[in-house]
């Protein structure tokens, strides 16, 4: 007998679309839970109603066997060491398409078709100025302030200047918003990088595509004209590629739980960016070109592999392993292959760090250790090697994780806005503080 005794019906409404259900019993409870089955990948118990049947949360630090929501967007097998946004696998469109129709890919949900994409990369080019007083806001910052800093503090606060697109009731809007976003964030992270060197913003270029016009207003001075090196802004705008989704990662939880309450969405990227910062997220970019460099030479590998398995050291491979990937990240594949292309063209082939960590590499998934735990390069094992190659400082690196991350976590963000099933986000916890007690007066503890 369940507790509610209303459930049941609740159950029974769920369950006629459930595939199968999951019986499970605690206590003097027995319940059936409905099993729902998605498009690809894992089945789903739905214990949505198991607390007020049975008095029991579930219980899953990390999230390690929790589904989110439902979503259409990104589908990752990690055993497979698979990525499809919308169904087209990563190394397709890293190969055969481009940034912004990946955008509208993620957005909309299809490729767009030459009207699509012309008008899609029409409207992006015309949001791509910023309100000229947010550059007051930008001098407000010192000068050695870290990029991820700026740019959490200054996406935020786009709220303030685009009243007209925070509403996020109406459709309209939140399309605005979306494109906002994916126009503004290349023109905000290059001011960041300008104003941490002291040179003058540059304003975009319509005549530009979007990698080209990015790397244009980072690497201009507006005392000579300045030529876009196209192998190098194909390599940048594959590099955004394979940065801009990745299904329910923490930084686009964090958008959707920030979504949840109703926060205007340049609130929520501006919480997604904050979460991406941290080194065991989007941060590990920065982080593995600094072990690289600690590391030095190929003879201090084994040293360094020894402290990654020694449980009393704190040190990690940094850009090795994940959460859901158990055989190799498919973008790092291409992060390494875009790695060489563009040391070749920079000319930078001699950079150290690409023999360590390709010896790194080589030795870690030949170690018994890494192979036990499936553990493998990830997207930002080469990803610091290639940005600094391109002339981006490590302090960039995951800037402009955030300024690819932008399209998936607002398309994430759209998605659960959307869903009629969507509600706030609010979970539980196992409680294992103090028993109830009484206040003591001071003279009495
Ligand atoms: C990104 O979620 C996403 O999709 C993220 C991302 C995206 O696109 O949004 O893919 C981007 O964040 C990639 C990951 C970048 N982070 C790093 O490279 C930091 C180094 N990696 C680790 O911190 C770790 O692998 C995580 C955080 C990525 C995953 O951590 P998990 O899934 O919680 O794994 P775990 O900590 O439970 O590790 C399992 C075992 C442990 O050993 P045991 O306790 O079983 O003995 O593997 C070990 C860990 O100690 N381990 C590592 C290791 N990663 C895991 N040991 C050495 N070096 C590592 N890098």
């Amino acid at each position: 007998m369940s507790k509610a005794g209303a459930s049941k019906k609740d159950t029974t409404k769920a369950s006629s679309e459930a595939a199968a259900s999951a019986s499970i019993s605690v206590g003097d409870f027995a319940e059936d839970l409905p099993v729902y089955s998605g498009t690809m990948g894992p089945q789903v118990i739905d214990v949505s109603k198991l607390y007020t049947d049975t008095d029991y949360f579930t219980y899953d630090p990390g999230f390690t066997s929790t589904a989110s929501c439902a979503s259409k967007i990104t589908f990752i097998d990690g055993d497979k060491g698979l990525l499809l946004y919308r169904g087209y696998p990563i190394d397709q469109l890293a190969e055969f398409g481009n940034y912004l129709e990946t955008c509208h890919l993620l957005l909309y949900g299809e490729l767009p078709n030459e009207a699509e994409n012309k008008d899609f990369i029409q409207r992006v080019t015309r949001h791509t100025m910023i309100h000229e007083q947010m550059n007051r806001f930008f001098t407000g910052f010192r000068r050695d302030a870290h990029p991820m800093a700026v740019m959490v503090g200054s996406v935020g606060a786009l709220s303030a200047f685009y009243h007209d697109s925070t509403d996020i009731s109406d459709p309209v809007q939140r399309d605005i918003a979306s494109i906002r976003m994916i126009a503004k964030m290349p023109t905000m992270a290059a001011m960041a990088y300008k104003y941490s060197i002291g040179q003058p913003f540059i304003y975009p270029r319509n005549d530009l595509d979007y990698a080209a016009n990015f790397l244009s207003m980072c690497f201009a001075v507006p005392c000579e004209p300045f030529q876009v090196n196209p192998v190098l802004a194909r390599a940048m705008d594959r590099i955004f590629i394979l940065h801009a989704d990745h299904e329910q990662n923490a930084s686009t939880s964090t958008v959707r739980l920030a979504g949840s309450s109703g926060a205007n969405p340049f609130a929520c990227i501006s919480a997604g960016i904050a979460c991406l910062w941290g080194p065991a997220h989007g941060g590990a970019n920065e982080a593995a070109l600094d072990m690289l460099e600690q590391i030095g030479t190929i003879d201090r590998i084994p040293e360094f592999i020894a402290r990654a398995k020694d449980k009393n050291d704190p040190f990690r491979l940094m850009g090795f392993g994940h959460r859901v990937y158990k055989n190799y990240d498919p973008r790092a594949r291409i992060m390494q292959k875009t790695c060489h292309e563009v040391l070749n063209e920079t000319g930078s082939d001699h950079d150290p760090t690409l023999p360590v960590a390709m010896e790194l590499e080589k030795i870690a998934l030949e170690d018994e250790y890494f192979v036990s735990r499936k553990l493998y390069p990830n997207v930002d094992f080469y990803s610091g090697i290639t940005l600094r190659a391109l002339g981006f400082p490590r302090t960039m690196f995951t800037v402009l994780f955030a300024l690819a991350r932008t399209v998936g976590w607002i398309a994430q963000w759209k998605e659960m806005i959307e869903d009629p099933d969507q509600r706030i986000g609010r979970p539980r916890q196992l409680y294992t503080g103090p028993v109830m007690r009484s206040y003591a007066e001071i003279d009495q503890r």
